[in-house]
């Protein structure tokens, strides 16, 4: 059994099952893959719930994804997680489902007798790691996203204009990236409030200051040093501070908010939340979220 799997293993059950004691039949794909966590928490769903499969991850390179996709049809694999940088080209080569379509990504495949369909779990994992760690439903509140020009930025965003939030401050370093981003979201949600700044604007801390859930989708935080992605100046104790990464699990970002007495979480419950909707994409009325969290030792 491999840690990491490739297309040419894709070629026969021999190459892919071999030491194996289940079929492998679920995957994540992405390049490079070998350190995602998606193996733990969906093995331990899977065996918990007594079916014989097992998940592997699968290194695909950029512009093989439509091949990798056919070769795991042929293999009779139930679907995929689809992660960096694979979430658009996937897109091509699968029926998107329209809130996929919308938020600008697929991050989870299901193989059916006759379509492959894609669906994305990133925004709506979202919403129930706010509503699971805060208490508070993601469409109460007014929202700011630090660092929304990336992938995941694009899609909480999204999110929150799917639900229909009030207001939603859009914030990046590079403010061009959101222009037609932000013309796209006003088409999705007429009724929110879209406002669109830099980090150097000198509105960002008012504007901070009027919505009640502050989150981090840049990759700022990420490395050893890095500063937070905003200023103490926008913060204040009431803010709910969500931060997409969680390696480490505090942030800068989040160290600041705990200092200021905000309620923090990281992104594991994101991870968590999109890995047990996508689950559920696999084997509808599965309820793995508990096993999920108990695997990726977030008991609560
Ligand atoms: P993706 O998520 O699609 O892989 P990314 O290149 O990792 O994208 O960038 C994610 C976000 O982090 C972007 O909003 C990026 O800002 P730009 O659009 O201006 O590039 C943001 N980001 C990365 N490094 C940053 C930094 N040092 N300061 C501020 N924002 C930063």
């Amino acid at each position: 059994m491999k840690q990491v799997y490739t297309l040419e293993d894709l070629e026969s059950r021999e190459l892919l099952d071999t030491g194996a004691d289940k079929p492998a039949r679920l995957a994540v794909i992405g390049h490079p893959i070998a350190h995602s966590a998606s193996p733990r928490m969906h093995q331990a769903a899977l065996d918990a719930a007594g079916i014989d499969a097992r998940y592997i991850r699968l290194d695909i390179e950029p512009g093989r994804v439509g091949e990798a996709f056919s070769r795991m049809r042929a293999l009779g694999f139930i679907g995929c997680n689809v992660t960096v940088p694979h979430k658009l080209e996937a897109m091509a080569h699968c029926e998107v489902h329209p809130d996929a379509e919308a938020l600008g990504a697929v991050n989870t495949i299901r193989f059916e007798a006759d379509a492959t369909r894609g669906f994305n779990t990133d925004g709506p994992g979202f919403a129930r790691a706010v509503e699971d760690d805060f208490e508070r439903p993601l469409e109460s509140l007014r929202v700011v996203v630090a660092g929304a020009g990336g992938g995941a930025g694009q899609a909480i965003a999204t999110q929150c204009c799917l639900l229909g939030v009030a207001k939603l401050v859009v914030v990046n370093r590079t403010l061009e990236k959101l222009g037609p981003r932000v013309g796209r979201l006003r088409l999705l949600s007429p009724q929110t409030q879209i406002i669109a700044l830099a980090f150097d604007d000198p509105a960002l801390a008012e504007q901070c200051l009027s919505c009640d859930l502050i989150v981090n989708t840049s990759s700022v935080g990420l490395k050893e040093g890095d500063p937070s992605i905003l200023p103490t100046a926008c913060l204040k104790k009431e803010h709910l501070v969500y931060d997409t990464i969680y390696q480490p699990p505090v942030t800068p970002l989040l160290a600041t908010a705990n200092g200021l007495g905000c309620r923090t979480a990281n992104g594991l419950s994101m991870l968590i939340q999109q890995g047990a909707l996508a689950f559920q994409h696999w084997f509808p009325g599965a309820e793995p979220l508990a096993v999920m969290k108990a695997a990726m030792a977030l008991r609560k």
